[in-house]
């Protein structure tokens, strides 16, 4: 089943391209007489004004996840105007935290099993908000439990390490932000241009994927090391939370994602010659901030691999201090779908050349169905 793969993680890091295409397919429609662009959710049509309607979006999940949904947040909130909060499932159950009925609560979970997710699902019923499940897994428990939702189609995931969900739930994600904001004239202009990206997405991973040789070169540099730090914001804020995770929990070598508008708050201070920054900076809106981070970190010596977008890389760093990872561009929203990728490569080679196992980390379980 692993095909020319040695392993399942690998396998489906380089499926991306069609599992985004099955992601996609039957929802982003373009063209036809009216020329017009638009989005069907066929599990959420008939939802989409009470969630246009709550008072706000409370995204809830565990992991990976989590993860998704945050790289997610920003285009909801923009071309929804409803504003968004992240939970943690286990955390929003730890405190019992606040849900009200006039609130959409939307668990976000590949397999559909996850205890501390389910949990969360019961208690936010219990408090009366819209149940929205975003899941891989036909006929799970959240899929079932929830009021609507969408299935994120990205075929079976093997490896413990979520790769091709994670990419996948973003891609569903920003379609919900999409038809959300459908009832827009003002962001139509914007919502069109996403479109057209998502039509060039699968072809931008299959080249994104070309940095395999690239990062098993980088990961040959790393693989002695005891630590990474990624620092990343807006969008890719998530990228760095999630390229941490990956090179945690395959690789077992300690990892750290940073916002990195929090760096002088504390992470600044961990910053010498010898430790292994990754700073994405790809072309977005807050371009110039992430400029002038690495700026700083250089200033430090800091020993920096810089995400960018292609061409970008002298406005970056001149000197050559830096390495460059060049990832091409696509919308902002859609970017943290590219900038995981290269990265998911890099935990990929760190764990086989540092002989773990890939497939079924040290302690870790594919679904988590106990607390
Ligand atoms: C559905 C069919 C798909 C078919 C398409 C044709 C299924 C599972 N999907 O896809 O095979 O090609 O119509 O139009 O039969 N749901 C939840 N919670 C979740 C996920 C989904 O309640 O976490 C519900 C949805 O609200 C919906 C149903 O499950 O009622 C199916 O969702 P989804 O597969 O996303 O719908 P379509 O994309 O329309
Ligand atoms: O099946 P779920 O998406 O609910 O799983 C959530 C997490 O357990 C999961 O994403 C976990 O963090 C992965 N092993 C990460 O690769």
């Amino acid at each position: 089943k692993k095909g020319k793969y040695d392993h399942y993680m690998q396998k489906e890091i380089h499926e991306q391209p069609d599992s985004l295409t099955t992601t996609m397919r039957g929802r982003l429609i373009r063209g036809g007489e009216s020329k017009m662009k638009s989005v069907v959710l066929g599990g959420l049509k008939d939802h989409l004004r009470t969630i246009r309607r709550s008072r706000r979006i409370v995204f809830i999940g565990c992991g990976t996840s989590y993860n998704a949904a945050l790289a997610a947040r920003p285009i909801v909130e923009e071309l929804s105007g409803v504003p968004v909060t992240m939970e943690l499932a286990s955390d929003l159950v730890d405190r019992q935290g606040p849900i009200y009925r006039e609130d959409t609560a939307v668990f976000v979970s590949q397999s559909g099993e996850t205890a501390d997710t389910l949990q969360a699902l019961e208690y936010a019923k219990s408090h009366g908000a819209l149940c929205v499940g975003i899941t891989n897994t036909v006929g799970s428990a959240i899929a079932r439990g929830t009021h609507c939702g969408v299935h994120i189609n990205a075929g079976c995931e093997i490896g413990v390490a979520s790769t091709k969900a994670y990419t996948s739930q973003i891609a569903v994600m920003t379609m919900l932000a999409l038809a959300l904001g459908d009832d827009s004239i003002s962001s139509r202009i914007r919502r069109e241009a996403i479109i057209d990206d998502f039509f060039d997405l699968p072809s931008k991973v299959r080249e994104v994927l070309k940095l395999d040789i690239e990062m098993k070169e980088l990961a040959n540099l790393l693989m002695e090391e005891q630590s990474l730090l990624i620092f990343g914001r807006g969008y890719n804020y998530a990228t760095a939370l999630e390229g941490a995770l990956k090179v945690k929990e395959v690789a077992l070598m300690h990892s750290e994602g940073i916002l990195a508008g929090e760096m002088k708050h504390g992470p600044l201070a961990l910053v010498d010659e010898t430790l292994p920054i990754i700073v994405v900076a790809t072309c977005d809106a807050t371009f110039s901030k992430q400029q002038s981070v690495i700026q700083q970190l250089k200033a430090r010596k800091g020993r920096l691999i810089v995400m960018c977008t292609k061409g970008d890389a002298p406005s970056l760093c001149s000197s050559g201090a830096c390495r460059f990872i060049e990832v091409p561009h696509v919308e902002d929203c859609l970017q943290p779908i590219i900038n995981i990728v290269p990265l998911q490569l890099l935990a990929y080679h760190l764990t086989v050349l540092r002989g773990y196992n890939v497939d079924q980390p040290r302690n870790l379980a594919k679904s988590v169905t106990t607390q």
